[in-house]
């Protein structure tokens, strides 16, 4: 389910004479063809609560500035490397507008007459590097149920898929709960001295 485009082709391909163009953004970020490109899976808690996981879209906005405002600072944190107090129109419309030539960004959302967004998993994709950064966030609420562990998993698939060699992040030293989840996926953790209080968590793939 994970959108996974063909390989990226350089911009300037040396064997075409006529170049590769990306397509329009607008095509890019189109709301209908991601959401055709995107189909969404059934996931189950551990406890039983029932979940939809499937590609963010542009539409998902509300749903991610609803959940924002129910994180704590804690959780903001050790998500976003620092405190935050909102979340700005700019970093928002960053986060929903997903360019799948680059990004992956998986959501859980728990369906109803009111919708809810409860868990995100992203990774940004460096071409040059064969390399992704990824960032996960799962709500307390819907902490130690696996969550975290089955979107990390797919994320590693993914960048697989897109043929990259390594999936990387920086995490705060104190953030024992990534720590465990991404050594029992396999991950090394080094210190990052340019990032004081933070380590990176790398796996090759
Ligand atoms: C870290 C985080 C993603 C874990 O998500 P989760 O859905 O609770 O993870 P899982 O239930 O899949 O747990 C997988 C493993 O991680 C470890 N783990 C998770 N939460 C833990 C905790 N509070 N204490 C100790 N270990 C923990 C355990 O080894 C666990 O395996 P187990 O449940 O079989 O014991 C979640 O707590 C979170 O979003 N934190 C805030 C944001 C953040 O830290 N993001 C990471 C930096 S980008």
């Amino acid at each position: 389910m994970v959108l996974s485009p063909a390989r990226p082709r350089s911009v300037l391909a040396p064997d075409d004479p006529a170049g590769f163009l990306p397509p329009p953004a607008v095509e890019r970020f189109d709301a209908l063809a991601l959401e055709n490109a995107s189909p969404t899976e059934s996931v189950t808690t551990r406890d039983g609560r029932p979940l939809q996981l499937r590609a963010i879209r542009p539409a998902d906005a509300e749903l991610l500035q609803r959940c924002f405002q129910r994180l704590s600072p804690l959780e903001i944190r050790r998500r976003f490397m620092h405190a935050m107090g909102v979340l700005s129109p700019a970093m928002l419309h960053r986060l929903s507008h997903v360019d799948p030539a680059r990004e992956t960004a998986l959501a859980l959302i728990e369906g109803g007459p009111r919708p809810e967004l409860h868990a995100v998993a992203r990774t940004f994709v460096d071409t040059a590097a064969a390399s992704a950064e990824f960032s996960l966030m799962v709500e307390r609420d819907w902490a130690r149920q696996g969550l975290g562990g089955m979107l990390m998993q797919r994320l590693i698939d993914d960048s697989l898929t897109r043929g990259l060699h390594e999936l990387w992040g920086y995490v705060l030293v104190e953030n024992v709960p990534m720590m465990r989840l991404c050594s029992q996926l396999g991950f090394k953790t080094r210190l990052a001295p340019q990032e004081p209080g933070t380590v990176v968590l790398s796996r090759r793939l």
